[in-house]
Parts: C-alpha cells; structure tokens; sequence
C-alpha cells in the first residue's frame, strides 16, 4: 500500500515537517521525482535538519529510505548528506537505498544550468530562477538517452564512454551556445568547489571526472539496487510506504505555469513512473497547502502581495528558500489553483500548514475565481490570536476553525491536519466537519 505527500502549490508547503509526522506509521518513505533542488525541512526539538535528497522519513530509525528511478541524483551532493547525517547521530547506513536508474547529475549540468540562468551572455533567454542544482539539464539528457545512471558508476569503461560522449557534446554547447569563456566555467565550477575538474584545453578534465565518479560509484554501492523491485516485494509484502514528492503541482513540468516549472512531475501520476510502482497500488493521497502561498523564483503568482502584507507574512513565516537562501515571493492563498491541484492528483485530504503564520493579520484573503487574469477575493476576518501553542481543533479560535472549514469547502477536499509551528507537536488533526 502506497500513500503519497505532495505539494499543491509551488513547493515549500511543508511537505518535510508532514513526512517526519507521519513516518512512524510507514515502512518506507521514497522519493519519487527531482533532486536536490528539493530543501525539506524537518525540526525535532532545538535541532533543524534541511533534507535535500534523503527522504525526510530518515529521522525514523526504523523506516528505510528510497531515492527512486525517477529522481535526479548528484552523488557529491548526496555524499555530503549523508555524511553530514551521521555526523549529526542520523546512522544512514543500510536503511538507505539508491535506484540504479536514477540518473546522475554531472558538474556539467551544473554549470550549464548556472550559465543558462547568468545574465552575462545570456541574451534573451527565458530566466527561471533555478536553485542552479542541474537538475533541467539532467533531465534533458535523460529524455536524450545520453545520460549517466547511477549503476554505471560502478564500471569504468562505461563511464569513461559515456562522460566522453557526453564532453564532446556539452563543451561546444557551453562554449558556443551559451558563449562561455574558459573563465567563466572556471569560476562557475570554483563556486561549486569542484574547481579541480577544469581543465584549460577542454574546461573539464575527463579523467578527473571518471576517477572521481567511479570513486563516488563505488561509495554508494552499498546503497545501491534494484529500488523498483524492492519496493513490488514490498507491497506485495504488505509493507506500508509513503511517497515523498518534492517541489509542487504548479512546479510540475505538464500541469506547472510553463516554463517556470522544474524539469519532473511532482503530482501523483509521477509516483508510479518514478517508483515504478502501479497505480492501484496507491490510496491516499495527502496535499500539503499552506494556509497562504508562497513561490521563489520566476514565473506568474496571481495572488502574489508586494505590500507589507507580503512583507509580514514573509518574516513571520521565515519565508527565505531551504536550498538557495532566496526570499519566497508570498501571497494570498490561491484556491482555485488548490482546486486544480486536487483535480491532477486525486488528492483525498489536505494538510494545512503554516496557519500560526496569519495569526496576527486583521483580514485574510482567499482567492475563489478569477475574472479574467485577476483573482476574485473572498475576505476573512482575522482571529488575531496565538494559535502556535493549540494542541487540539477545539483549542484554535473560532474564526479560525471557520477559515479553515471555509477553505475545505472551497478546495473540495476535506483538511485533515492543521499545522502550527514548525515543531513536531503543532500539529493538530482536524475532525471531519
Ligand atoms: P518543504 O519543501 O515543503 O518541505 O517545505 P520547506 O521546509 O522548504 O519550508 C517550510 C518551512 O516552514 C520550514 O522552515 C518549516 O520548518 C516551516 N514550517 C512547516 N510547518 C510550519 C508551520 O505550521 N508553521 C510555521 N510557522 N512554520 C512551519
Ligand atoms: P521543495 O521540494 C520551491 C523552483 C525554483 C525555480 C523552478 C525550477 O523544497 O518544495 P529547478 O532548480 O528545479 O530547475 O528550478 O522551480 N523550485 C522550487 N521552489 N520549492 C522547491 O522544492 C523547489 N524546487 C525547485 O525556484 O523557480
Ligand atoms: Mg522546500
């Protein structure tokens, strides 16, 4: 039995806290689709953990973890994580496991991702706004049939094949495409500390990467397996999984605002391909919403406030991106896309998040149509009250209890957790209305 967590709204939604909640209840928690552009935060105590690509289940000492075949993998990112886990008391170990298909992110994609996205030459491209992880260009090879998976690290002719293959096709692109100069890479890659594989001839040096690569190859290995099989035996087994999904819905590369999406497909339908799992093995579907919204980077954000509203909710809710640091753009919650979310997804319950955050607004907000371009408001009178201490539905003020019982009828879905902090014990379960 699969259920699934998954953002309905541009990502940052509080999928990480959610996941960490629920993880005692399940076996597995897997990922399904993305990279490390994903930032989940999970808080236990005075201690802060920011997952990037081990799924936020990992805190649970008896639940194993699976990056699936979907997702983009960067193994000296993922090295680093694991690494800083341990070092922090988190024993990864054997409760981690790798898809050999999940394919590989290079220092290549980086650096073409952070050239793309660069105004010095970029001339009139389309700027995203990316967390610059590589994770677009990693995704582009993959749907090439030129990329490197994780289980070709491990042999030597093969990745010295592919790397080369792939070299003869990226250099020139960087070169003459993106109109780089050797310069340029070389202080690109400098930023991401991975200076020593420039090289003055050819910008990256093929044997350095093939040396380190296979090294990193050989690291994971133990991690390392036929994820999509262990996780059928699973099922079969009667073991209960839960799918983790990162960024959100309107992030997602079909059902996203095109093109300022991310290059996979956090919605449901990308659990199975990126788990290779079937659909009827999926039951819940659990969208995690934030009681407003919030987006970094570029793209349309309708509801978006530039205002001191925008300013307020933006400090109060800490609004600064998990993985790049960026400010989030903040604005009203916008429920016909949350509707639209629900639609794609089947999404059977919503997670609300970050409700403490309006505790201090007067009137709150809440998109319901749109005319035209412009979102249609329905207004709220603000409860004005601490909500962050509440432990039970009762124990939230009533105008609060109203706002959210007003969204579950605007959505369409019924709100079976409320969350009011970022620790483990604000979070509230909701009684069916
Ligand atoms: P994710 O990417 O969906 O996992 O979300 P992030 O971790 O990027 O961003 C959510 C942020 O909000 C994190 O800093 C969380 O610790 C914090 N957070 C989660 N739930 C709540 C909540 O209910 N209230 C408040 N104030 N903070 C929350
Ligand atoms: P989590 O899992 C919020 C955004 C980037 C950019 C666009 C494309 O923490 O919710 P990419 O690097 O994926 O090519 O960037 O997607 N983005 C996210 N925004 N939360 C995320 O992940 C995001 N991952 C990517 O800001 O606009
Ligand atoms: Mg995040």
């Amino acid at each position: 039995m699969v259920d699934v967590i998954l953002g309905t709204q541009w990502g940052d939604e509080g999928k990480g806290k959610l996941v960490d909640n629920l993880s005692s209840k399940y076996d597995i928690v897997a990922r399904y689709q993305g990279g490390a552009n994903a930032g989940h935060t999970v808080k236990v105590g005075d201690n802060k953990y920011i997952l990037h690509l081990i799924p936020s289940g990992i805190l649970h000492p008896r639940v194993t973890c699976v990056i699936g075949n979907g997702t983009v993998v960067d193994p000296i990112t993922l090295k680093s994580e694991i690494e800083e886990l341990e070092s922090r008391g988190v024993a990864v170990g054997k409760r981690l496991k790798i898809s050999s298909a999940a394919h590989v992110i290079m220092p290549y994609h980086r650096v073409i991702d952070i050239l793309k996205e660069s105004s010095s030459g970029a001339g009139k491209r389309v700027k995203i706004g990316t967390t610059g992880r590589g994770i677009g260009p990693a995704y582009a090879d993959k749907y090439s049939r030129t990329g490197l998976r994780i289980g070709d690290l491990t042999d030597r002719k093969v990745l010295r094949d592919k790397i080369r293959r792939n070299l003869a096709e990226k250099v020139p692109y960087i070169r003459h495409v993106l109109g780089a100069s050797p310069l340029q890479v070389r202080n690109v890659l400098a930023s991401l500390g991975l200076e020593n594989f420039y090289s003055d001839k050819t910008l990256f040096d093929e044997k350095k990467l093939v040396r380190f690569f296979l090294a990193l190859g050989n690291y994971m290995e133990g991690y390392v397996e036929n994820t999509q099989l262990f996780l059928n035996h699973a099922i079969k087994n009667g073991k209960k999984i839960l799918a983790e999904g990162a960024q959100g819905t309107m992030l997602d590369i079909d059902h996203g605002t095109y093109p300022f999406v991310t290059s996979s497909n956090p919605t449901a339908g990308g659990v199975c391909v990126g788990l290779g799992i079937p659909p009827s093995s999926v039951k819940k579907v659990i969208g995690v919403m934030k009681a407003y919204t919030t987006r970094v980077g570029s793209g349309p954000f309708p509801t978006e406030l530039k205002d001191r509203t925008g300013r307020h909710l933006q400090e109060k809710g800490h609004e600064f991106g998990a993985t790049t640091g960026r400010p989030r753009r903040c604005g009203w919650l916008d429920a016909v896309l949350v509707k639209k979310a629900v639609a794609i997804s089947g999404i059977t319950e919503i997670a609300m998040t970050k409700l403490d955050v309006l505790d201090e607004l007067a009137e709150i907000k809440v998109a319901v149509a749109y005319r035209g371009e412009r979102p249609v408001y329905r207004k709220f009178p603000g409860w004005q009250q601490d909500t962050s201490s509440a432990s039970s539905f009762d124990e939230l003020p009533l105008k609060a209890r109203r706002y959210i019982r007003a969204v579950e009828k605007l959505v369409g879905t019924r709100i079976s957790i409320v969350s009011v902090g970022p620790g483990r014990r604000q979070t509230i379960r909701v009684p069916r209305g």
